[in-house]
């Protein structure tokens, strides 16, 4: 296709007006239509496809484009990898032990929070709010959904964890979520699931001392608690951690199996793979097309939203402004030193990782300018639903944050990653109207979307 182009202008030419012949109706497209349509578009830079708009058909794509439509299609998203460090993050026994505890208000002291309190199946596993917000105290982020995200190598909006199930444990012992601590929480799910635990990880312990286990003892910052976890023993210290981790991996087990389903986008996706335009044509709308068009052509958004989940997995400063009243969030150059800092990363001694399997932890990028607030590029599947926008919940709509990409402000402090767009009214819409078809019901076990009893 580029060699064509370089071999030279009259022959570009004729392939040019055959392309407006053949865009405009004039001769028949036919089987040859998509090569003559790739040269042109490949001759205006690409991702343009409409000569005259409303005259080329919306959904006449080159076959670099379909290329990249493909790329995006939930069939092209891999069977999800076991992960290492979580031995049992595959067994049904974890999984239903997981279930229960993730619905499980029992692991706050007060009774009132849950993992499903914020991350509501009803709402894709967002809360909708700008800011998590448990007893009336705001979080500093906003809850971002968990369909899909077993597939990320980090975990929270700065990467803080590296493994799903590192990550469930932090909820439980934060002041402002769950507000526990593991000595409780050990104490509550040995008593309360101790056959479940036992058919997972073996022997339930016994933590009956409360000399040796205090109630309620952690290293967290209320005083009491952190006081009481450092007057104990190293030993017992361990033995507490290692229930707590496995606390963490029953959970990351019930959380894995919440996967992306099927959109209307991948129906899409399917066709155009092989160029049937009666069939794109019933399932997009010439501005859904078009939207999809500038995602993948002039928006650049896929640098960023690329892949089955729409990330590429990494930390962007996009310049978001701040709320107000709100300090500066480091966002990523935080993350990379408390993951390598946490006692249950891939490295440690509660994870069931080899030391090679730690890739990601091993060659973790802990300095950059580009990581000074930087977050982790969220997935787009579902963002129909998943609103309030962005880790700070900064967008109210998808109106506003196309108007964001749409000036992409500098950022201050840091760099922004983004280039402004200058879109029309009509070509925001038309990248909105892209951004719903992304939706659809999560994949998974129908009753693993309520509270376990409540079939
Ligand atoms: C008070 C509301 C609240 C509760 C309760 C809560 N979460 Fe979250 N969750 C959040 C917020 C807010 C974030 C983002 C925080 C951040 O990035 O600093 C988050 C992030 C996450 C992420 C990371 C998603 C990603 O894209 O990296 C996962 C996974 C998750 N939570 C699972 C859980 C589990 C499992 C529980 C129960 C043990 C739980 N959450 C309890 C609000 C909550
Ligand atoms: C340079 C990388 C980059 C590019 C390019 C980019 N994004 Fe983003 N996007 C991000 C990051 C990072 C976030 C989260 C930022 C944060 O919360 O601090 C985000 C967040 C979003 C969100 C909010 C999702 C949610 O759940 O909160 C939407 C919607 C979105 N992007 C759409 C787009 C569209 C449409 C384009 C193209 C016009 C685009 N993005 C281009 C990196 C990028």
């Amino acid at each position: 296709m580029r060699r064509l182009l370089v071999a030279g202008g009259s022959l570009a030419l004729i392939l040019l007006i055959a392309v407006v012949l053949i865009s405009t109706g004039l001769i028949g497209g036919g089987t040859v239509g998509a090569t003559f349509r790739d040269v042109f578009s490949w001759s205006v830079g690409g991702g343009g496809g409409a000569l005259q708009p409303g005259v080329a058909p919306a959904h006449s794509w080159t076959e670099t484009e379909r290329g990249l439509i493909a790329s995006l299609s939930i069939d092209r998203l891999p069977p999800l990898p076991p992960d290492p460090s979580n031995a049992v993050g595959d067994s049904p026994d974890a999984v239903a032990l997981g279930h229960a505890l993730f619905f499980d208000s029992g692991l706050s002291p007060d009774g009132s929070v849950a993992c499903s309190t914020c991350h509501q199946p009803d709402n894709y596993f967002t809360d909708g709010k700008v800011f998590a917000n448990v007893r009336d105290i705001d979080t500093p982020r906003h809850t971002p959904t968990i369909v899909g995200v077993a597939y990320s190598d980090w975990f929270y909006w700065d990467g803080r964890k590296d493994s799903q199930w590192a990550q469930a444990l932090a909820p439980q012992e934060a002041a402002i979520e769950h507000g526990g601590t593991r000595t409780a929480h050990a104490r509550y799910v040995l008593s309360h699931y101790a056959n479940e635990y036992e058919a997972v990880f073996g022997p339930v312990p016994d933590f009956s001392d409360t000399s040796r286990f205090p109630p309620e003892a952690a290293p967290v910052e209320n005083e009491t608690a952190r006081e009481a976890w450092e007057g104990m023993t190293e030993g017992d210290r361990g033995a507490i951690n290692r229930v707590f981790a496995n606390i963490g991996k029953s959970i990351a087990a019930y959380s894995r199996r919440i996967l992306p389903g099927r959109s209307r986008f991948d129906d899409y996706a399917a066709a155009a793979l092989v160029n049937d335009q009666a069939e794109m044509s019933e399932l997009f709308s010439a501005q859904e097309a078009e939207g999809l068009r500038l995602f993948i052509g002039k928006g650049q958004c896929t640098d960023c939203h690329n892949g089955p989940l729409f990330t590429n997995g990494t930390f962007h400063n996009i310049g978001l402004p701040l709320p107000e009243g709100s300090r500066f969030d480091q966002g990523r150059t935080q993350g990379t030193y408390q993951v390598v800092e946490d006692t249950f990363n891939c490295l440690g001694e509660y994870s069931d990782a080899s030391e090679e399997a730690c890739v990601e932890l091993r060659f973790i990028k802990l300095e950059g300018e580009e990581l000074v607030g930087a977050f982790k590029v969220p997935g787009l599947r579902n963002v129909a639903h998943t609103g309030p926008y962005m880790h700070n919940g900064i967008f109210p709509d998808l109106d506003a944050v196309l108007r964001h990409y749409n000036h992409a402000p500098p950022a201050f402090p840091g760099h922004s990653d983004l280039v402004p767009l200058a879109f029309t009214v009509e070509q925001s819409e038309a990248l909105k109207a892209f951004l719903l078809t992304l939706s659809a019901p999560p994949d998974a076990p129908p009753e693993l979307l309520l509270p376990p009893n409540d079939e």
